[in-house]
C-alpha cells in the first residue's frame, strides 16, 4: 500500500542570495504549514548593481524554469532589487500568484514622528521609478534620505554564511545618516533589501533610537491571503528544499546555514 498523501501549498522563494531567507522566516511564522522551495541566484549575486534589462531577463529565465521543473502554488520574489523591476514581465509570463517585496515606505511614513525617513537599499532599488512612485504616493509629507549601497548585502551574506561581521564596515555605510546634525536625522529607516534583517542588531546599535522597518510581516500576511485560493500540491511528506545557481565555494557552510532554516538539502539548480 502506498503512503497516504498530504496536501500542501508549495511556495517558491526567490532571491539573489540569503535575503530570501529573512522573508521565508517572516512568511513561515504566519503560514506555518506551507512547503518552501528556496532558490537563490548565487551565480549573479549581487543584484544590487546590475542593469535593469539584465535583471528582467535573468529573473524571468530562472523563475520560468522553476515553474517547469516544480509543481508550485505561488511564488514570492523575496528581493526588492528584482521586484522593483521584474514583476510586470514575470506576471505576463507566469500564470501563478506572484508576491513581490518592495521597500516599506508606506508604514515608515506612518511611523515617523519627525517626518524624516531613511531608505537603505541597493543602488538598483534606490534609483528605480517604482521606488520614486512609492515615495510620491505614500511619503509625500516626509523628507526621504536615500542611501544606495551595493556592499551591505555582501556583508549580510558573509555574516550568515561565515558568522563574520565587521561593525566598522556597516558604520561607514550608515554614515550618511549618522553624520547629519541630530535634528536632521531620520527617526525611521526602511530596510529596503531583504538581506538587511540579518544585520539588524548591528544597525540598531549604530542607529540608536531609530525605528527600522522591513517588509517581512506584511509579505507574510499577503502570502496568507494569496495562497488561500492557490492550488494544493499532493506530496508524500512536507519537505523544504533549497537550490542554488553557479558554483558555491563554501558549500558546507551554506548547507549548515540553510539547515538552520529547515532546509535539509542544498541542491544545484539547472535552468
Ligand atoms: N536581497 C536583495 C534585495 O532585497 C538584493 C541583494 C543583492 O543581490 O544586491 O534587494
Amino acid at each position: 500500500m502506498s503512503d497516504p498523501k498530504v496536501k500542501v501549498k508549495r511556495v517558491l522563494f526567490f532571491d539573489s542570495g540569503v535575503g530570501g531567507l529573512s522573508v521565508f522566516n517572516a512568511v513561515k511564522s504566519i503560514n506555518p504549514d506551507l512547503e518552501a522551495y528556496y532558490l537563490f541566484d548565487n551565480e549573479c549575486f549581487p543584484y544590487g548593481d546590475k542593469e535593469d534589462q539584465f535583471l528582467i531577463e535573468r529573473v524571468d529565465t530562472l523563475i520560468e524554469s522553476a515553474t517547469k521543473q516544480f509543481d508550485l502554488s505561488a511564488i514570492v520574489v523575496a528581493c526588492n532589487t528584482a521586484s522593483t523591476v521584474a514583476l510586470p514581465e514575470l506576471r505576463d509570463n507566469i500564470k501563478l500568484p506572484i508576491v513581490g517585496v518592495v521597500p516599506a515606505i508606506k508604514p515608515a511614513a506612518k511611523l515617523s514622528h519627525n517626518k524624516i525617513i531613511g531608505l537603505l537599499a541597493t543602488p538598483g532599488t534606490i534609483g528605480r521609478a517604482y521606488t520614486q512612485n512609492l515615495i510620491h504616493d505614500f511619503a509625500s509629507d516626509c523628507k526621504v534620505i536615500k542611501v544606495g549601497n551595493a556592499d551591505l548585502a555582501r556583508v549580510a551574506e558573509k555574516r550568515l554564511t561565515t558568522g563574520n561581521v565587521f561593525e566598522s564596515e556597516i558604520a561607514k555605510i550608515v554614515e550618511p545618516f549618522t553624520s547629519l546634525p541630530k535634528n536632521e536625522r531620520p527617526d525611521t529607516v526602511v530596510l529596503g533589501c531583504t538581506h538587511y534583517p540579518f544585520v539588524k542588531d548591528i544597525l540598531e546599535k549604530l542607529l540608536p533610537g531609530v525605528k527600522l522597518v522591513d517588509s517581512g510581516e506584511a509579505i507574510g500576511r499577503r502570502v496568507k491571503t494569496v495562497i488561500q485560493n492557490s492550488k494544493y500540491i499532493e506530496v508524500e511528506k512536507v519537505e523544504h528544499r533549497s537550490f542554488y545557481t553557479g558554483t558555491l565555494d563554501n558549500f558546507n557552510d551554506r548547507l549548515k546555514m540553510v539547515n538552520q532554516f529547515g532546509f535539509k538539502k542544498l541542491e544545484y539548480f539547472n535552468y
